[in-house]
């Protein structure tokens, strides 16, 4: 995200804290919606709306601020920022963190674009594939995938995945999902796992599958290993490691630096993901410089 870097790196040069260059350069991805994966109109849920998720950490005092499952509200790092100063909080979730939002001055406004209501249709009329659910529904003959669904007009609406011959029980277990509404929480606003700064070892962000990575705490795990004098790109590539023994097929990848400004990355290779690209600012170079790993 070359301009996310090059708009905290021009923070830290006029005299900003870093606090500031994080945010405003969190702030620039939730602008520009960076790859489409980050701020409004990306990733719609199975109800079609757009939530978001946001941290940031101070390495010098050890105080986070997150905002989870953030409804209706653009600047989710803003407002990550916001609990840090006006609260002795770390995490607040779903509408209070909007409330929140709002008494801080933040706009209430739809994060619904036409690219994200129309990802919404096309996975409906994929009858919801992928999905994130790994029960079976029957509809009492045949068994099917309850791709996400959170209702029975939805159900039914989605149509369905036939499979082999149907089983009462797990038709219950669809009615008993079909109240369930799914507040998804990624790993972005847990620390230790999306992030981690501690002054005194290093940094450390992940990025990909965090249903899988927040299960690792792996930010936690790259910047202790940096304490104890790993290099950066070895510590990374250790907390890949882990995560691999258990899930070799997951994607996700972590970037680490540490307190003497060596960093390094890492990321899972698996088809279709075999290189890791992020940005480089320092004061040796003019711009952000684009690097790349290969993926272990
Ligand atoms: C749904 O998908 C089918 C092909 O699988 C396509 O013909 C149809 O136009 C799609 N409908 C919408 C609303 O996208
Ligand atoms: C299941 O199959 C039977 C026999 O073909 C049929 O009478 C019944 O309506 C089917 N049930 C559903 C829910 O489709
Ligand atoms: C940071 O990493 C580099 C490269 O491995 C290493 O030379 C340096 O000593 C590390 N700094 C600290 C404070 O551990």
């Amino acid at each position: 995200f070359r301009t996310a870097a090059e708009t905290a790196w021009r923070v830290l040069e006029s005299g900003g804290s870093e606090l500031d260059a994080v945010e405003r350069g969190c702030g620039q991805c939730e602008i520009d919606q960076c790859d489409g994966s980050v701020g409004y109109g990306g990733s719609p849920d199975e109800s079609g709306e757009t939530t978001l998720d946001a941290m940031i950490m101070d390495g010098n005092t050890m105080e986070v601020g997150a905002v989870a499952d953030l409804r209706r509200v653009k600047n989710a790092i803003g407002v990550a920022r916001k609990v840090i100063e006006y609260t002795k909080h770390t995490l607040l979730v779903g509408e209070s963190a909007s409330l929140f939002a709002v008494r801080m001055g933040f706009p209430y406004e739809d994060l619904t674009t036409q690219k994200s209501l129309s990802l919404f249709s096309e996975w409906l009329n994929r009858s919801c594939q992928p999905n994130y659910w790994k029960v079976q529904c029957s509809d009492g003959n045949k068994t099917f995938d309850c791709s996400g669904l959170t209702s029975f007009p939805v159900l039914f609406s989605c149509g369905f995945n036939a499979k082999s011959a149907g089983s009462n029980k797990a038709s219950k277990v669809c009615v008993l999902f079909s109240t369930v509404h799914c507040r998804r929480v990624g790993d972005s606003p847990i620390a230790g796992a999306g992030s981690y700064a501690d002054s005194t070892a290093g940094g450390a962000a992940a990025t990909g599958d965090g249903d899988i990575m927040m299960r690792f705490l792996p930010s936690y795990q790259a910047v202790e290993y940096m304490r104890m004098g790993t290099d950066p790109t070895v510590a990374c590539q250790k907390v890949i490691s882990r995560i691999q023994k258990y899930a070799p097929k997951f994607f996700g990848a972590i970037v680490c630096a540490n307190t003497t400004g060596s960093y390094g990355a890492a990321c899972n290779k698996i088809p279709g993901f075999t290189q890791f690209h992020f940005m480089v600012s320092n004061p040796l170079l003019s711009q952000p410089t684009e690097q790349v790993v290969d993926c272990i």
